[in-house]
Formats: structure tokens, C-alpha cells, sequence
């Protein structure tokens, strides 16, 4: 970012962009006007603009649009932009209207339908792309026992081995002895939505464990199909 090149952030559900983001603006120093995508509003044309923007709506053609950014961020301000794979496409045409000249930082979910296509045309545009892997098991132990000092060893080897080194599922399934909790499942049949089906197999193991340990397989099928 530092560099002044366009980058996004690209990462399997529950990964850890945002969070990178954000901890890469506040590390930044510069003023950041952070907006995004939302799965249920990606109709509404310059919706994840007027977030950053801190507007209700925008509107205009998108030359006019990228020239509203411009001077509302000034010289000193980077945008970022959230969760691209659900932007409307008057938004992704202000982002290439923006990509060299301005800052710009955003994130994009693989797996979504329209991630690679989207992912291809960020890199025409000269965006640095940014591939989370998920965490090495010695920092996804790390992760569990930091919150949960109080999990048996057993225990924090079978979250880990779980969770496949997904910050999402590592935060959230340290219930006691590492069961999944009602938070976990909440969470993830709000980011599941949308993705296709094999994204969706990408979570296969915990859902099983959820049928396994529940005892309502119809509660644990609910995550990927709401
Ligand atoms: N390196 C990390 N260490 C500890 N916790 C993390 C780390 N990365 C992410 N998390 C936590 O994991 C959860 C998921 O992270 P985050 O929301 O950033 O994922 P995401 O990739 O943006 O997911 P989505 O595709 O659903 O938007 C959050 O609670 C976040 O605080
Ligand atoms: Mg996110």
C-alpha cells in the first residue's frame, strides 16, 4: 500500500481480509475512507462508494463519480473498498477509473461466482493481488490457546485440525472442549450465503462435526442454503 499501488486482498470465506485491511490502513497513516459490497444490496449502483464516502447515495455517470472520490479523499486519503465480488458494476468502473491514480486498497472473496473474471480485470489494472493462505498449524494453535488458555491439549488439536487453518472457524469454535458454537453458525450462514457450491464444500469438516455433535442435521444444512 505504502507503494501507492492498487492492491486487493484475495481469500477463501473467513480468511482474515478485512482484517488485514484494516490493519494495513491503520499501519498506513494516511486517511482512509473504507466502504463495501453487501451481499443483499449489490443492485444498488454505487453502494459500496457512498459507504466510503459516508453518502447515502451517489449518482452520476462514472467520470463524475471518480472525480466525487478524488477530491473528497484529497491528497492525503486512500479508499477501500470491501468485499468486491458483490460490488455493481457502475462501482468496479469507478475502481478502474481510479486504479492509477489514486489510493486504493480492497478485498475479494474466492469462490464467489465472479471472483476469477473480477480478480483478472484487477490485475489488467495494475492491482498488486494479495493471496491469504490459511494459517500454519503452529499459528492456529497459537491463535486457539491465546483465547482459550484453558482448553486441554487434545482439545486445541482437534479445533485446529478442524478448522483447516481458518481464523473465522478457529476464533469461534473454541466453545468448551472445542465445540462449534450458536455464533459459529450464525456467522457462517451469513458469509455462506451466496458462494457456490463448492466454495461451500470448502466447510465441509465442521459441518459435519455440527451434524455429529447437534444431532440436527437439518440446523447444520440450514448454514449453506440461507
Ligand atoms: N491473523 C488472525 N489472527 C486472529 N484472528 C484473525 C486473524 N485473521 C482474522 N481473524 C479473525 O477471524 C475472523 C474472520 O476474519 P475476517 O472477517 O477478516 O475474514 P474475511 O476473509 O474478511 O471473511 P469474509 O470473506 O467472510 O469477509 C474475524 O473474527 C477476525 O477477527
Ligand atoms: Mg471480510
Amino acid at each position: 500500500m505504502r507503494e501507492d499501488r492498487p492492491v486487493v486482498v484475495m481469500g477463501e470465506p473467513g480468511i482474515g481480509k478485512t482484517k488485514l485491511l484494516g490493519s494495513a490502513l491503520a499501519a498506513d497513516g494516511r486517511r482512509s475512507f473504507v466502504g463495501g459490497a453487501l451481499a443483499m444490496l449489490s443492485w444498488m449502483e454505487y453502494m459500496p462508494l457512498a459507504r466510503a464516502l459516508g453518502a447515502r447515495r451517489l449518482s452520476g455517470d462514472p467520470a463524475a463519480v471518480a472525480q466525487l472520490v478524488r477530491t473528497t479523499i484529497g491528497d492525503t486519503g486512500i479508499i477501500a473498498l470491501d468485499d468486491l465480488q458483490w460490488a455493481d458494476e457502475a462501482t468496479l468502473e469507478v475502481v478502474a477509473l481510479l486504479a492509477d491514480s489514486t489510493p486504493i486498497a480492497a478485498t475479494l472473496r474466492s469462490g464467489a461466482p465472479v471472483s476469477e473474471e473480477l480478480r483478472a480485470r484487477l490485475v489488467v489494472l495494475g492491482f498488486a493481488v494479495i493471496e491469504l493462505a490459511p494459517l500454519p498449524d503452529e499459528e492456529a494453535t497459537a491463535l486457539v490457546v491465546g483465547m482459550r488458555a484453558d482448553l486441554s491439549e487434545v482439545a486445541v488439536r482437534r479445533v485446529v485440525r478442524r478448522c483447516g487453518g481458518v481464523p473465522l472457524l478457529l476464533t469461534q469454535l473454541a466453545g468448551p472442549e472445542g465445540e462449534a458454537s450458536e455464533s459459529l453458525r450464525i456467522a457462517l450462514a451469513s458469509r455462506l450465503r451466496g458462494l457456490d457450491p463448492e466454495s461451500v464444500a470448502l466447510f465441509h469438516p465442521a459441518r459435519a462435526h455440527w451434524k455429529a455433535d447437534s444431532g440436527h442435521p437439518e440446523r447444520a444444512g440450514g448454514a449453506h442454503a440461507a
